[in-house]
């Protein structure tokens, strides 16, 4: 059985980072809600467990716990900031409400001895972000590290194999954070490393074939990168048995359904089935300006159009979505609050009663990285794989006010220029989002002797890391120029153009 690193979650920003680090280092991990117990853990033991920061107080009435018996399965564990504080009381320790909360980056002082250490300096650099501290140490415990405002910023239990840190090893401000981790997983768990893309995706297609036998599978298909992988992995599994469906809703990029079917049905050769519903699209769109209301049109019309489609293969067993880790962990994680809905994203689900699939999501164990080295691997082209992200909603969001179709074709023409130029950017992969916007306000101008009173266009360009912050891509001024000069000397209907300067937050990465 593949090796295994548990990580209960207690809800802590950075969880998901403790698991791609522990990836990063070849060890298969895995995030699981804080109230697994024992006995669950033991259906499949991992090498070693994590417990995961937190924003909760040990003290706070219904913080979340741990299941003791976890202590007696005999494998290491490994308690983070609230897990330290966690472990500590759950083993006889005491904890301090704190006074003042300790958030930054502390100098770290290691006592020897501590094989979470080894090869270590014996000061450096850790990041801290916690309230409550530990303030005895549970029996059979001993200190491996402090700083000045942290007595037990390390402890250890060695003949248990328990260890806890006050600091966060899975951030880049903790110097040796990776090596901390990588000594747990290696020198403490006694992992292989072994884990790697090129058996998981043997493994995947295998599973595949198993799963969906002699039957068929449907999937949707959006051009991005997660439907796209999973189409050619599938592909790669049951050849022709995959239909794939395209929903062209006439708010995509530049001939971007051209593309599409160049690449998937031309050279990929997947049986690709393109729904052309542009015009009930516009139909639908026609006289809807409110942002919320236009989202909600476009994610109706779509569900509309994906299962008109997918009737026709309804002889088929099973649906293919391109979930990955991130929407898993999201919407199953016990500890996450309700959070308010800024913008409604639309992807496919809620298909209508009488589309009865069974799913297969074959990308739900990996991250956004990782399934572009899965499509790497399986040799698709970096123009798919490296695609910026495009919203569900497409230039709908991008079109402020009513859409029509002259004003699609319009931001396309515009959005086209922007895509050129800054493809020859030298830093293009870094930049996570560029685009042109549409605003419904014209001003006035001038060309050759001409009054004009015609659109403006905005350009927004953003980096980021998730899309949860974002902050404006530093363009040089040439590009913009050449981005500006292009749109009003080509596209009919524009006469000035703007950069968006807006970080996110208190802006968002689209205008709708
Ligand atoms: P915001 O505008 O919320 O966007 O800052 C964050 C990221 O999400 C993308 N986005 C969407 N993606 N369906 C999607 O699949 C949607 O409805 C949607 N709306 C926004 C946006 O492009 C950015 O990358």
């Amino acid at each position: 059985m593949k090796q295994r690193i548990a990580i209960l979650d207690y809800g802590s920003q950075y969880t998901q980072l403790i698991a791609r680090r522990i990836r990063e280092l070849q060890v298969y991990s895995e995030i699981l809600p804080f109230s697994t117990t024992a006995e669950k853990l033991k259906e499949n033991l991992p090498a070693g467990i994590i417990l995961s920061g937190g924003p909760n107080s040990v003290f706070e009435e219904g913080a979340p716990g741990i299941d003791k018996e976890i202590f007696e399965l005999g494998i290491p564990i490994l308690g983070i900031c609230y897990g330290m504080q966690l472990m500590s009381q759950a083993l006889g320790g005491e904890v301090m409400p704190g006074k003042a909360r300790e958030y930054g980056k502390t100098e770290m002082t290691t006592l020897p001895g501590n094989d979470l250490f080894t090869g270590l300096e014996e000061r450096f650099t850790v990041w801290m972000s916690h309230g409550d501290r530990v303030a005895k140490i549970p029996e059979g415990f001993v200190v491996s590290a402090t700083s000045e405002n942290c007595p037990y910023a390390a402890i250890r239990n060695e003949a248990r194999r328990f260890y806890a840190i006050q600091f966060h090893p899975e951030v880049v401000h903790t110097n040796h954070g990776q090596e901390i981790l990588s000594n747990f997983i290696f020198k403490i768990c006694s992992c292989r490393g072994d884990w790697k893309l090129t058996s998981w995706i043997d493994e995947t297609i295998e599973k595949i074939k198993a799963q969906v036998g002699d039957d068929e599978v449907v999937l949707g298909l959006s051009g991005g990168v997660d439907s796209s992988v999973v189409a050619v992995l599938i592909h790669k599994a049951i050849g022709k048995r995959l239909h794939c469906i395209f929903v062209d809703n006439g708010l995509l990029r530049y001939k971007e359904d051209l593309q599409v079917e160049e690449m998937f049905k031309s050279k990929l050769g997947l049986d690709l089935h393109i729904a052309r519903a542009a015009e009930r699209f516009y139909a639908a769109l026609s006289g809807v300006s409110e942002p919320e209301a236009k989202r909600k049109t476009i994610g109706r019309e779509f569900i509309e159009v994906f299962a008109e489609e997918a009737r026709k293969f309804s002889h088929c067993r099973f649906l293919a979505q391109g979930t990955i880790y991130p929407d898993v962990i999201e919407s199953s994680s016990s500890t996450k609050g309700p959070s308010q809905t800024i913008k409604s994203h639309h992807n496919v689900g809620g298909l209508p009663p009488d589309l009865k699939f069974e799913l297969v999501e074959p990308l739900r164990d990996l991250f956004k990285d990782e399934v572009r080295a899965v499509g790497r691997v399986l040799g698709m082209a970096s123009e798919l794989l490296d695609r910026q992200p495009f919203p569900g909603p497409g230039l709908g969001v991008r079109i402020l006010g009513e859409v029509t179709k002259e004003k699609v074709e319009l931001l396309q023409q515009a959005d086209l220029r922007v895509q050129e130029e800054i493809r020859k950017l030298p830093n293009y992969k870094s930049i996570w989002q560029t685009f042109a916007v549409l605003l419904p306000v014209k001003t006035v101008g001038v060309m050759g002797d001409q009054r004009t009173y015609e659109y403006t266009c905005a350009v927004r360009s953003v980096d980021s890391i998730d899309a949860m912050t974002a902050d404006w891509t530093r363009i040089p001024y040439d590009t913009l120029a050449t981005i500006s000069n292009r749109i009003i000397n080509e596209v009919r209907g524009i006469n000035r153009v703007v950069y968006d300067i807006s970080s996110k937050p208190p802006a968002t990465i689209e205008w709708e």
